[in-house]
């Protein structure tokens, strides 16, 4: 069981990026991400940890939530004192209706067999904590946090 991390911290810098849902986009988000958390000077481990668990999240906007269509993701990265980055992950569509399901490895409703069911174990593995709220029909919210090296 991994160490909650309290995010009660001052903000000290913060962005916010919305991209339609086209594929092309995933890239781009992994990217500017990393490239916003790089002024804290990461290791080249925390940086790699931070693209993959975002790309797993953009991915799952793009193909889970907008599966027939093409909507909003909002991405929102908050830098705050002693050195926590909090990123938030935001989409308005279809849902998830059992989030504890959701999250259990190897767990996928991709009926094709191209999904490996382990986005979200990524994102916890990755990341020292991780919230995911979500409403069918609504939307869904992943809130990754993770703490670098002093
Ligand atoms: N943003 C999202 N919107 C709707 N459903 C989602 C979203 N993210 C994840 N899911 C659901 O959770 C399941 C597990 O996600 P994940 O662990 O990334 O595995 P995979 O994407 O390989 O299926 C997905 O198959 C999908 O049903
Ligand atoms: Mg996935």
């Amino acid at each position: 069981m991994k160490n909650r991390v309290e995010f009660t911290a001052a903000v000290e810098n913060e962005m916010r990026l919305l991209l339609p849902s086209l594929s092309v986009n995933e890239g781009m988000a992994r990217a500017a991400v990393a490239a916003f958390c790089a002024q804290l000077n990461p290791t080249a481990l925390e940086l790699a940890d931070i693209k993959c668990a975002v790309s797993e999240a953009v991915t799952n906007c793009i193909v889970h939530a907008y599966r027939e269509s093409i909507g909003e993701i909002s991405i929102g990265v908050k830098l705050c004192e002693g050195r926590l980055i909090q990123i938030e992950i935001q989409d308005k569509g279809c849902g998830i209706a059992d989030v504890k399901k959701a999250r259990e490895p190897l767990f996928t409703t991709d009926a094709e067999g191209e999904r490996s069911g382990m986005g979200f174990t990524v994102m916890e593995n990755f990341c020292d904590e991780m919230r995911v709220q979500s409403r069918l029909g609504r939307g869904t919210t992943v809130i990754l946090r993770k703490r670098l090296h002093k």
